[in-house]
């Protein structure tokens, strides 16, 4: 072992000392509880979504002739695949889930609050790379209802002034649904995006390195200050606690509620019904309510706000004398979100 140890320090100089002092970073007391750090769970699906998707796209093949059949194989023929594509489906639900709720936790703690505006910003970034991510792969099995959620998904975006209609084109690689769009898809979802999140999680956690997490303070912490525990075992150790119940709550949930496969898509036919996933059911609900223009000039206003939230919140905390405002209007927006959800969920059209 001691020659081992030799060896490897001969080749890596890393010094025991400095290794320990980085990852014994102490952080404050109230990540014992899940709800403050649950920015690791998404950090924990997003690595079971690369791992599984790996394996799901060695059988993949995205082209309109060959799609359906393929993710058929996997779920009736190869060797666990049902089990990967349902652990893959159910990570992704879960993860978009986690993150919704990592923000929720970050805004309704003001931890966006000076100086923390840029990680703001840059899990904004997140949070859409996520639903992109989510929209891509719902498209991939060529499916009715995924065939024709990219349509219209495509449609909606033609609506944006002046780029619409060459977003439009670079989604779907021509001026329509064809050939090639499939493998579009599986480029962004597969490459383009995670990759474009992987750096973005590097800047994320940087970040939240180079100022820690913000403190906050219990009523029923004992001293002045908040208390603190450090990162490596304890923090490390709850998360591993942590992945295996998400990993045994996920095959649960992917053998008793594995991954099915809807009629397959037929271009010529237009379901009564078109649904993209509970994720996008809020964005529906409001493209439907206004008309095509202002539905989606008013979804980029509103994306636009929340990305520059912490100054807009800055300034009415300066302005006025309502500092919790912000609280006020997250508890506004979510009960909007939730009902807007329910309503596109009940209601067929
Ligand atoms: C894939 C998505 C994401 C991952 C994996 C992630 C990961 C993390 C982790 C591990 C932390 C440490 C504290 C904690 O666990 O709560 C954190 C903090 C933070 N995250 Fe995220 N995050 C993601 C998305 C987001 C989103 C969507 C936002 C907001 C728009 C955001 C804003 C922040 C901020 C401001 C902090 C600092 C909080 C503090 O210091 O208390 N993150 N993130």
């Amino acid at each position: 072992m001691g020659f081992l140890t030799r060896w490897i320090r001969e080749r890596l100089p890393i010094d025991g000392d400095q290794l320990r002092e980085w990852t014994n970073e102490p952080v404050p007391n109230h990540l014992k509880r899940w709800w403050f750090c649950l920015g690791g769970t998404p950090a924990y699906l997003f690595a079971v979504q690369i791992a599984t998707g790996i394996l799901l796209a060695f059988y993949y093949e995205p082209a309109p002739a060959t799609a359906y059949e393929s993710v058929r194989y996997i779920t009736e023929t190869a060797t666990y695949g049902w089990y990967l594509r349902s652990l893959h489906k159910w990570a992704a639900t879960m993860m978009i889930a986690a993150v919704i709720l990592h923000q929720m936790r970050v805004y309704f703690t003001g931890a966006y609050r000076k100086p923390r505006e840029i990680n703001w910003m840059v899990g904004m970034c997140l949070l859409i790379c996520t639903l992109l991510t989510g929209f891509t792969g719902y498209s991939l099995v060529y499916e009715q209802l995924s065939y024709w959620g990219a349509t219209v998904g495509a449609n909606i975006t033609d609506t944006v002034p002046i780029i619409g209609g060459f977003m439009k084109r670079m989604l779907l690689a021509g001026d329509g649904y064809n050939e090639r769009t499939l493998s579009r898809f599986f480029i962004l979802h597969g490459a383009v995006l995670p990759a474009t999140m992987i750096l973005l999680l590097l800047i994320h956690i940087t970040i939240l390195r180079l100022q820690g997490v913000s403190e906050l303070k219990f009523a029923n912490e004992r001293g002045d200050r908040p208390q603190h525990f450090s990162f490596f075992p304890d923090h490390f150790y709850t998360e591993v606690t942590i992945g295996l119940v998400l990993m045994i709550l996920l095959s649960a949930l992917a053998t008793v509620l594995p991954a099915t496969m809807g009629p397959k898509a037929d271009p010529l036919s237009t379901p009564e019904v078109i649904k993209p996933e509970w994720f996008f059911y809020v964005t529906f609900r409001w493209l439907k309510l206004f008309s095509g223009t202002v539905a989606v000039l008013s979804t980029g206003l509103i994306v636009f706000t929340m990305f520059l939230w912490p100054f807009i919140d800055g300034w009415i905390r300066r302005k006025t004398r309502a500092s919790e405002a912000s609280v006020w209007i997250g508890i506004v927006a979510v009960i909007t979100i939730i009902g807007m959800t329910v309503w596109e969920a009940i209601v067929a059209h």
